[in-house]
């Protein structure tokens, strides 16, 4: 086990490692990610569709989505991180593909919170997709609740260009982040059953599509 990066930030200890050709990030002390299966991280790119113009993306991780993106062509793509050592270290380039979307001129990252940033912001985009937790049943930032409530939601949905698609990743099923998308487009569910580690896991993508006009 090497460590590639570890850091005390105002929400917690964050640390990236590297145990034999897999990398892992762990957020205050809990699993968030590992590299050895990224169905999802990477179907959660795909579902912004082929070449999509501007995308915004809740949460760096180990750069799966925004790599994808890139691969998808992408026009332009802001990536929100909460944790800053965390672009730091993808600047440096600590793994190949953190420095891919550090480098890319399309991609821009930002350090910040998204349940903040994006309220503020006036932009449009034709994608906004997000995996900044485990989902709103087992939350490893408390304050990430916001991000799965109704009013911050809706103005994500707010952002979205017509047609346009707001995607939120879930580690389980999710009807009560179903529920607070109701209304607000049109709503599909998807599982991604994957294998890790011999258990079987069914990962969800919550899918909001704004009407065309
Ligand atoms: C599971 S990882 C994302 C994985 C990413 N989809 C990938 O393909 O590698 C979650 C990321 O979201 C970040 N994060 C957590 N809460 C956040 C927030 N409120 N705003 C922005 N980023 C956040 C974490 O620091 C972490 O880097």
């Amino acid at each position: 086990m090497r460590e590639l990066g570890r850091a005390t930030t105002p929400q917690g200890e964050i640390v990236l490692r590297q145990r034999g050709e897999i990398q892992e990030l762990i957020v205050n002390g809990v699993f968030a990610m590992d590299s050895t299966e990224v169905t999802s991280e990477l179907a959660l790119a795909d579902a912004a569709g082929t070449a999509p113009g501007r995308v915004l993306v809740g949460g760096l991780g180990l750069g799966y989505t925004a790599s994808r993106l890139l691969d998808n062509g992408a026009r332009h793509v802001d990536v929100v991180e909460l944790a800053g050592p965390l672009i730091e270290w993808a600047v440096q380039g600590v793994t190949a593909q953190l420095e891919r979307v550090a480098h890319d001129p399309r991609i821009q990252l930002h350090h910040g919170d998204i349940a903040e940033w994006l309220p503020r912001r006036e932009e449009s985009y034709d994608a906004i997709l997000l995996d900044v937790d485990n989902g709103p049943g087992f939350l490893i930032h408390v304050q990430n609740a916001r991000v799965y409530a109704a009013e911050w939601l809706r103005t994500a949905s707010e952002r979205l260009t017509p047609g346009g698609v707001l995607v939120i990743w879930s580690e389980d099923a999710a009807p009560e982040l179903a529920r607070a998308l109701a209304g607000l487009g049109v709503l599909t569910e998807t599982v991604i059953e994957v294998d890790r580690e011999g258990r079987r896991f069914g990962y969800a993508l919550y899918q909001l599509r704004r009407a065309a006009s």
